[in-house]
């Protein structure tokens, strides 16, 4: 995968030797090609390019290789919208021992430039990333590509600092990703907590790791009844990043660790189990803003906490009907165990809220139900942050992190009533099943703070690659984050 970003004029002589992707976008019939390819415009529209997304159209003389890809109307162009053409052009063109360059044309000005170049930067890096970490053959065009020259028509000193930023932010999601996609036999929970202390020695942030015995001590009863069932102990992560220490404010971001989700014994029917590896991409993506804002040298305040365990069977596993006091006193009845992401989150929205946050936005590959309502593109929110939740919804159309608020409606509270206990995991009806996540949710997290709930369950994967994504882990979200917590 690309590692650095090397930016460069653009000569009238062009490069040789490697391959130049050449992002074109248009103007109703003009072409938008850098400057000193504006002789190509001819050729180009001979050949009926009209740079409409997703077009490509391919030139090579045998000393200069150079891919068109139209990324559509300039005046619409949102940075969304380069993703897919441009990783795809990546994708397709990467060749083992050739150079890849970018050539971009000077379509905007100010701010628009700038974050234009930011998606030239992530969509083209990202789409060298490929975890082959268990291949004995590589993908060895994506391996040996450790570098983009990223030419300009005009790059100033301004843009350095761009660049860099974006090539931060895509190296943190390529750091999510690898930790999604890792097997759970690389990563129980005692692992994914000390991968956030082997951080801490690069990034200027503070790790606390609790151990299961001192979770229970702790009173955090729910993620240690969530993960006894297992031989690997449950951890719980808490990472403190104060990037503004005139200040005392933060925000909490709170993530879902499982690092494999059997269901417990109310195990998983045969494939739905296939996949559950992926049942910590909440934490992954916390973790991944973390070291972003670390690396970034961001000027705010957040604070991480992270429960990791493993949902597994064995004669000390948590059961369906067994009641558990959460670190808030409120009692849960288990009415089923694959229900066991809102468990350990309950007691770390608790926790957290005792802190007091100026906000709480929590992450968590929830439940199956919100693919079945929202499907792949769309994170739900839902929460009592109105504003925030505008906020990520405004973002994520921008960044292509799309996010869709769900109601938490009050008058469905009633279907989580207990016989025995203050509240049961899951709903008596089998309805609005996302929804239901976040009610139960709600009742952990003190009410005086502003909260948001994220349900990735349907983004934080991918069955095929495409664009940006390569197969399973997306790394949604984390790129969303940083923008939310640094763009004020
Ligand atoms: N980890 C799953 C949710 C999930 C399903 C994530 C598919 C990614 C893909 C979660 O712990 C779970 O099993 N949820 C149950 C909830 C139910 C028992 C109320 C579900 O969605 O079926
Ligand atoms: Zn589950
Ligand atoms: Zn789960």
């Amino acid at each position: 995968m690309v590692l650095s970003v090397d930016l460069r004029a653009i000569e009238q002589s062009l490069p040789t030797g490697m391959r130049c992707i050449v992002p074109v976008a248009h103007d109703k019939d003009t072409l938008l090609l850098p400057q000193q390819l504006s002789d190509f415009a001819s050729m180009l529209t001979s050949q009926d390019f009209t740079g409409k997304e997703g077009q490509q159209y391919i030139f090579n003389d045998g000393k200069t290789y150079l891919v068109f890809v139209g990324i559509g109307e300039q005046g619409k162009l949102l940075p969304r919208h380069v993703q897919r053409p441009l990783g795809n052009a990546v994708r397709a063109h990467l060749h083992k021992g050739s150079e890849l360059a970018v050539l971009a044309a000077h379509i905007a000005t100010g701010d628009a430039y700038t974050s234009y170049l930011t998606e030239l930067v992530l969509s083209s890096v990202l789409a060298t990333y490929s975890f082959t970490k268990y291949k004995s053959k590589k993908n060895e065009a994506k391996e040996q590509t450790k570098q983009i020259l990223l030419f300009l028509e005009k790059p100033t000193k301004e843009y350095t600092a761009t660049v860099a930023r974006a090539l931060e932010i895509a190296k943190s999601i390529a750091w999510t990703r690898d930790i999604v996609n890792e097997p759970s036999n690389a990563t129980p929970p005692q692992y994914l907590a000390y991968l956030l202390k082997s951080d801490e020695k690069n990034a200027p942030f503070h790790v606390e790791i609790f151990d299961g015995k001192k979770i229970q001590e702790m009173g955090m009863q729910l993620v240690w009844a969530v993960g006894k069932g297992s031989s690997e102990d449950p951890h719980f992560a808490k990472v403190t990043y104060m990037g503004n220490p005139a200040n005392k404010k933060f925000v909490a971001l709170v993530g879902k660790g499982v690092n494999f989700d059997t269901g417990g014994v109310q195990v998983k029917p045969d494939t739905y189990m296939n996949t559950m590896k992926g049942d910590m991409g909440g934490a992954a993506l916390v973790m991944g803003v973390m070291h972003a804002l670390a690396r970034l040298g961001a000027e705010v305040n957040v604070i991480a906490y992270l429960p990791f365990v493993e949902n597994s069977v064995d004669g000390g596993a948590f059961k369906p009907d067994d009641v558990y006091t959460a670190f808030n006193g409120k009692t849960v009845e288990i009415k089923h165990t694959d229900a066991e992401g809102r468990l350990i989150l309950a007691d770390a929205l608790a926790y957290a809220s005792l802190e007091k946050p100026t906000e709480i936005l929590d992450f968590a590959t929830l439940t199956g139900a919100v693919t079945v309502a929202l499907g792949p593109k769309y994170a739900a929110v839902m929460g009592t942050n109105q504003e925030a939740m505008e906020k990520l919804h405004m973002l994520g159309e921008e960044v292509g992190e799309h996010v869709w608020q769900l109601p938490l409606e009050d008058d469905y509270r009633k279907f989580m009533n207990s016989d025995i206990a203050d509240i049961a995991n899951v709903s008596e009806k089998r309805v609005a099943g996302t929804i239901m996540g976040g009610i139960f949710l709600k009742e952990f997290v003190d009410a005086s703070i502003p909260w948001v709930h994220m349900d990735i369950a349907g983004v934080a994967t991918t069955s095929k690659g495409d664009g940006i994504h390569s197969d399973f882990a997306t790394g949604y979200g984390v790129r969303l984050m940083v923008e939310y917590l640094t763009r004020k």
